[in-house]
């Protein structure tokens, strides 16, 4: 099984854009003898949540689109699991739960679940907010979720910022030919800051092979916006011995000009839901750290990672140099899971 792709609809390719109208087909037309105008323009819109398998045809899938009546909720449709009885369904609508809560100026899920799934959506947390009505000729029930994440709870009583809605993130795993729109992010951290420790910027060639052999065993994730790359995370061998294989060390870019837009946000949840799928208990961030600000490096990384749950292990002083200033480098640590003795095997992100 391969990992959850969220994309916009101008991200799909035509081969998961047909296998995603295969499976509509299948459940709703085949298994659930519903006649209905599939292709309503929405898709158009929507952010499309899904999991490919094996055989190149997809195992569950759901649509995610602004709602049209509320602007501060997103609708959720056409959830579907093709495989049933494998929890599938619930780690879609974990997925899309996860994903709607990095949505700037959105703090509610809406859908119209069929009357027999209500329970389903009733165990995530979504409650009835109508009576019965028939869809379709079948009873439904619609339901909302009001979302408790930060960027659904918190901030909930500010307005929705007016483009808000046409500006979807979303978070896919990168490929190599990511690699120069992913340079041209890297680039001025490298050239102008202190917050890279490189001197040089790698050429295309190099990130690109950085990107591949990040691949085979962990993940490296690109955010987009309106279907243009705006950062990237990944994750890497925390030290090259079998006993450390549970731990891994993060790392995260955003695009100065997209920065503080939740890009780092979605980057770094998408992230460790891949590396807890993986079986992975431990992420290290290793940050450069100023002794006082200066303009090429302030705290500003080691406070996100503090308000993203990290916390600072170690200090090491003076430890790295450029443009012909000493700073510190410090150690974050966040646990995401259990320990346990004996430990689940890992599973390698290719293999996901
Ligand atoms: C660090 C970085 C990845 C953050 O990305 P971002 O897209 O600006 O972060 P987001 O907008 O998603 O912010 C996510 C959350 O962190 C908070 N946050 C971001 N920067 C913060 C800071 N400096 N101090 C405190 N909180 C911060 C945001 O308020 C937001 O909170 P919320 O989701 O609870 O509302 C980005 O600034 C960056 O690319 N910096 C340069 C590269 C870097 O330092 N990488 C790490 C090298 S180890």
């Amino acid at each position: 099984m391969f990992p959850f792709r969220i994309k916009a609809f101008q991200e799909l390719t035509a081969a998961e854009l047909y296998e995603i109208f295969r499976a509509r087909a299948q459940i709703f037309v085949g298994e659930e003898k519903i006649l209905y105008p599939d292709a309503d323009g929405l898709d158009y819109s929507s952010l499309h949540i899904f999991r490919m398998q094996e055989n190149g045809t997809v195992a569950c899938y759901l649509r995610m689109f602004p709602d049209p009546e509320v602007s501060s909720a997103l609708r959720i449709g056409r959830v579907l699991a093709v495989r049933k009885g494998e929890g599938l369904g619930t780690a879609l609508m974990q997925t899309a739960i996860r994903t709607a809560g990095t949505q700037p100026g959105i703090h509610e899920l809406r859908l119209g679940a069929q009357l027999h799934t209500a329970g389903f959506y009733e165990k995530l947390g979504f409650i009835r907010c109508s009576g019965e009505f028939s869809e379709a000729g079948i009873p439904h029930v619609a339901m909302r979720l009001e979302l408790s994440s930060p960027a659904g709870g918190a901030q909930a009583e500010a307005p929705a910022p007016p483009d808000a809605r046409a500006s979807l993130l979303s978070v896919r795993t990168a490929v190599p030919g990511d690699a120069p729109r992913l340079l041209e992010i890297y680039a001025p951290y490298v050239r102008d800051t202190a917050v890279s420790f490189e001197y040089e910027v790698p050429s295309p060639e190099e990130f690109r092979r950085r990107i591949e052999s990040t691949l085979l065993r962990y993940p490296f994730l690109v955010a987009e916006e309106n279907g243009r790359v705006i950062g990237y995370c990944c994750a890497g061998v925390f030290k090259n011995r079998p006993a450390y294989d549970y731990a891994v060390e993060t790392s995260i870019y955003v695009d100065p000009v997209a920065r503080r837009t939740g890009a780092g946000r979605a980057l770094y949840t998408a992230l460790e839901d891949a590396l807890a799928r993986m079986g992975i208990t431990n992420l290290y961030a290793c940050i450069a750290s100023p002794e006082a600000p200066d303009k090429y490096l302030t705290r500003n990384s080691i406070e996100f990672h503090s308000h993203l749950g990290y916390r600072l292990i170690g200090e090491h002083l003076r430890c790295g140099y450029k443009f012909g200033r000493w700073y510190n480098m410090v150690w974050m640590e966040k646990i995401i899971a259990p320990h346990t003795s004996p430990q689940a095997p890992l599973t390698w992100f290719l293999k996901l």
